[in-house]
């Protein structure tokens, strides 16, 4: 049966920046114009869809807000006629038009969308086309597994639309990057995006003038101003659209990173007072936009409002507001309403939940360390590490988590285990043993007894493998994002931060709420022993990337052929190294492995599940600036002990 896969795509408001992207891409023609710059974000309203394969057509149903009636087209996988529905216009032209482009240069087969709720306005400056069309964009990378980045959705989403009469800039397909605010710059052709960090929630109120403007006069009055200004006025509006907007832009992302609504709101009366000077001049007629300036100036919003300024094209389209809390941000929508008859719509930029949790799994039977691990299981192993302590493996991983800023961990263990681990960690030395400890190490007791008050202990009942372990935390976990660590491997950081840190910090830092699978550079000969992945890298120090495919123990041939990550060297690949945040639509894949009974070799594994949630959800890879060692293995064991006692 052709499975159904959910999809939710936001639309986009413009924060700052209006109109510098389209003055950026004059640096085509003009190179001494400043590239544009704008943040966006994704709106908290968007479009919900089912979507699944079809043999050879293209089948879209929707339903549009405030109606009930679902609107339908169905058209033959056929460029030409693909192209005809995309250049007629109307709601289905995206669709048609995007359809056309993934045709053309993916030869995919049809597709059936399924698009059950719209809770985006449309024709209210929130890009409900560019989102519709990346919503089908993004179907076709799912259902076809087309790879693409979220950056190559952009890009099909944009190429489709414009095969339609609208005219949509490449700021509008922001939105597939979700409900996460994101920096765009314009340079000529280039574009180039980034995600910000957002400190603490941001409580923000977009809302309808019910006014008029004229964009298309709006866009040709200062339009005039490029590529060379030749008067005072045009100098003026290239001076706003580029070092002034650039200086906003800077201040705005600084205020969104350390979360302060105060001063982004002050930021946005200051802009919209800039806006006035330099471009209002160049088209009074739609910039004076009285209805916008009303609303700005009443008192009574003033009260509950940190500041705001226009939407969009500005005039006297939509508003947006900083609000002082969520209570005036409510009163606000009720004032809105009441006074002014204008329809509001809620905003909220809000940080990725915190990783709070952890989940080791230590229930595997370790034969290949037999017959030790008949005597003592292979996580409690020793290690001496460079102050000279022994401890057994699984403290040395519990440590680790704790200094990641980890407060609860659960210790996935065989069933019958849990009373063995409670002993280790909850239970005091015995009298006499403890009497003969040296006074720190008496000390000891009390450090591993505060870090046993964080550990809760899960049997795993059958041992099926690491994919299963994992399994075993759901409930525990819940709907937070987690750290996962391996429980018979250890990590050296080569940094200041501990590898599991570098990864939140990744995690936290790309403002993405997607997965971050730690990874490091491998050569081919070890890659038939490991989860593999491949991407493209996202930061310029290359350590992030968007994973494109996960391979368990994959071949030379196939890693060659398929897993080839750019800007490494020849038959290098990155293999998985064992330290994970995930995020809880994992237990899904998970579940849905077991439920099939999808066994590999016996055992359920995580790295076909991860490969489910990239094609769900985008998963990413973070190379970490450190070094793992394996202590399931007897050779790999000795250097591990090596390395360790040896800080290396
Ligand atoms: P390994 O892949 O090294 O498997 O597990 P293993 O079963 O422990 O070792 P061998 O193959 O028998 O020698 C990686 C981590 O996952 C845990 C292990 O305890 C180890 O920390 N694990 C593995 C489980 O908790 N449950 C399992 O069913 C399998």
């Amino acid at each position: 049966m052709r499975r159904w896969h959910e999809l939710f795509v936001p639309g986009r408001v413009c924060l700052f920046g209006e109109h510098s992207d389209w003055a950026g891409s004059y640096r085509r023609i003009n190179s001494k114009l400043q590239p544009g710059q704008v943040i966006i974000a994704g709106t908290n309203q968007g479009l919900y869809a089912r979507v699944r394969a079809h043999h050879d057509k293209l089948i879209v149903r929707s339903i549009l807000p405030g109606s009930d009636e679902p609107q339908s087209i169905e058209l033959p996988m056929d460029r030409h006629e693909l192209l005809q529905t995309a250049e007629a216009g109307g709601f289905f032209s995206y669709a048609a038009g995007v359809a056309y482009h993934m045709l053309t240069f993916y030869r995919v087969q049809g597709i059936e969308i399924d698009n059950y709720q719209t809770t985006l306005p449309v024709r209210k400056g929130l890009s409900s086309s560019a989102a519709f069309s990346v919503l089908l964009a993004r179907a076709y990378n799912r259902v076809y597994d087309l790879k693409l980045t979220i950056r190559a959705e952009m890009e099909a989403a944009y190429q489709g639309e414009i095969r339609t009469p609208s005219r949509c800039g490449r700021m509008d397909q922001g939105c597939a990057f979700g409900q996460v605010p994101v920096k765009m710059t314009f340079n000529g052709e280039l574009l180039h995006t980034h995600r910000l960090t957002i400190g603490a929630p941001l409580h923000m109120l977009v809302a309808d003038l019910n006014g008029k403007k004229d964009t298309i006069k709006i866009l040709g009055d200062l339009n005039r101003a490029f590529p060379f200004a030749d008067d005072d006025e045009s100098m003026r509006v290239q001076q706003y659209l580029g070092p002034i907007n650039t200086e906003l832009v800077e201040r705005a992302s600084t205020h969104i990173a350390e979360g302060d609504a105060e001063a982004l709101g002050k930021l946005m009366t200051e802009a919209q007072r800039l806006f006035d000077d330099y471009l209002m001049p160049a088209c009074p007629e739609e910039l004076t936009s009285p209805k916008l300036h009303r609303v700005l100036n009443d008192p009574r919003i003033q009260g509950l409002t940190w500041g705001g300024k226009g939407v969009g094209s500005q005039g006297d389209g939509c508003v947006q507001f900083v609000t002082r809390s969520v209570s005036d941000r409510q009163e606000l929508v009720d004032y809105l309403a009441n006074t002014y008859g204008m329809k509001a719509f809620e905003l909220d930029l809000t940080p990725p939940q915190a990783v709070r949790k952890a989940v080791i799994p230590v229930a595997g039977y370790g034969t290949r360390m037999f017959p030790a691990s008949k005597a003592l299981k292979k996580e409690l192993f020793p290690v001496i590490t460079p102050d000279g302590m022994a401890k057994p493996i699984i403290l040395a991983v519990v440590e680790e988590a704790v200094q990641a800023g980890i407060e609860e961990i659960a210790l996935i263990v065989r069933s019958g285990d849990e009373q063995f681990y409670d002993d280790f960690f909850n239970q005091p030395v015995a009298r006499d043993h403890y009497s003969h400890l040296s006074e720190s190490h008496q000390k000891y007791c009390q450090y591993l007894h505060n870090l046993g008050e964080r550990l809760t202990f899960i049997p795993q009942q059958e041992q099926a493998g690491f994919g299963h372990a994992v399994y075993c935390a759901r409930d525990f976990i819940g709907k937070d994002p987690f750290l996962l660590m391996l429980g018979d491997h250890l990590y050296v950081s080569q940094s200041e931060v501990p590898c599991a840190r570098q990864l939140i910090d990744a995690y936290e830092q790309c403002g993405a709420r997607r997965s971050v699978v730690g990874c490091y550079v491998a050569d081919v000969e070890e890659i038939s022993n490991y989860g593999t992945l491949a991407g493209e890298a996202l930061n310029s120090d290359q350590r992030l990337l968007e994973v494109r495919e996960f391979a368990e123990k994959p071949n030379r041939d196939y890693a060659r052929r398929n897993l080839v990550t750019p800007d490494l060297p020849p038959d290098k690949f990155l293999c998985i190294y064992g330290q994970y945040i995930l995020s809880p639509a994992i237990f899904e894949c998970l579940g849905r492995q077991i439920d099939a009974d999808a066994r590999e070799a016996g055992e359920y594994q995580l790295t076909t599940a991860l490969e489910t949630l990239r094609k769900q959800e985008g998963v990413l890879g973070y190379r970490v600036a450190g070094r793992h060692y394996d202590t399931g293995l007897p050779g790999p064991y000795v250097q591990t002990l090596h390395a360790i006692y040896h800080g290396e």
